[in-house]
């Protein structure tokens, strides 16, 4: 029953892609082994279309484009050409889905709730990140970033990864906060990935909101 209704709702999409299909034929030209064959934003299970079809999946986390590609075993890494005409078939089919009136979730805006929860999330990561910002549990010596950086002045996240001489190196913002909760707040050092490193670094960026940014200024 289950596979049925995807099998069905697969040969739906196919159908009504097929007119995308053939706007990608540019894309797919006859040289190479790279051909795009649907998209599927449904199921996460690939048909048993064409030699060599995979599924490829994009970084909205819903979009997944299926696209043969012969010459080339799955696992295996795809030769540099191959891997760009992929790429590109792979974001034609996301432009052209997204503004397609083929299929009624795409290309619709953000509902209210979707924008509050988008908003109320990261505002939440902010003030988590404030809350470590202004406080001495940091490090070791009652000093917090605050007192030196009232509002985030003079952080200057927007010129990151940047050459920092303390450091010997170019680093991104993470290590130069590790840096200052190690010396002047005389603390240990936070992991880089935590989720801790993630709140401060969310806060400090959200004071330069509008702010170009600049890699490596000084
Ligand atoms: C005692 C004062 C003091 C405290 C406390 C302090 N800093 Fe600093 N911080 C400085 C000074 C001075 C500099 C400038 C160093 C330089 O020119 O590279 C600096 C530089 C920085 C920079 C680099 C700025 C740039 O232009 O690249 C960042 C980011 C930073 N601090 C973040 C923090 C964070 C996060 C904390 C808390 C963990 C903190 N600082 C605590 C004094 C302080």
């Amino acid at each position: 029953m289950k596979s049925s209704y995807i099998s069905l709702l697969t040969t739906v999409s196919l159908l009504l892609l097929s007119g995308l299909n053939e706007a990608k034929a540019g894309i797919d030209n006859a040289q190479t082994n790279v051909k795009y064959l649907g998209t599927m934003s449904c199921t996460k299970y690939l048909p048993p279309t064409a030699k060599g079809a995979r599924l490829f999946r994009l970084c909205d986390g819903k979009t997944k484009v299926i696209i043969a590609v012969e010459g080339v075993e799955p696992g295996e890494p795809m030769p540099r050409d191959i891997a760009q005409k992929v790429a590109s078939t792979m974001l034609v089919a996301y432009e052209e889905l997204k503004t397609s009136k083929l299929l009624a979730h795409k290309g619709t805006p953000h509902t209210p709730r979707e924008e509050n929860t988008f908003q109320s999330e990261v505002d939440r990561m902010i003030k988590k990140g404030y809350k470590l910002y202004h406080s001495p549990k940091l490090g070791t010596n009652g000093i917090s970033c605050d007192m030196c950086h009232p509002d985030g002045s003079n952080t200057h996240p927007e010129t990151y990864p940047k050459f920092q001489t303390q450091l010997k190196k170019a680093v991104l913002l993470r290590e130069m906060i590790n840096w200052c909760i190690e010396n002047p707040l005389e603390g240990q050092k936070l992991d880089e990935s935590g989720k801790e490193m993630k709140e401060l670094e969310a806060y400090i960026l959200s004071t330069r909101k509008g702010t170009p940014l600049e890699y490596g200024k000084h």
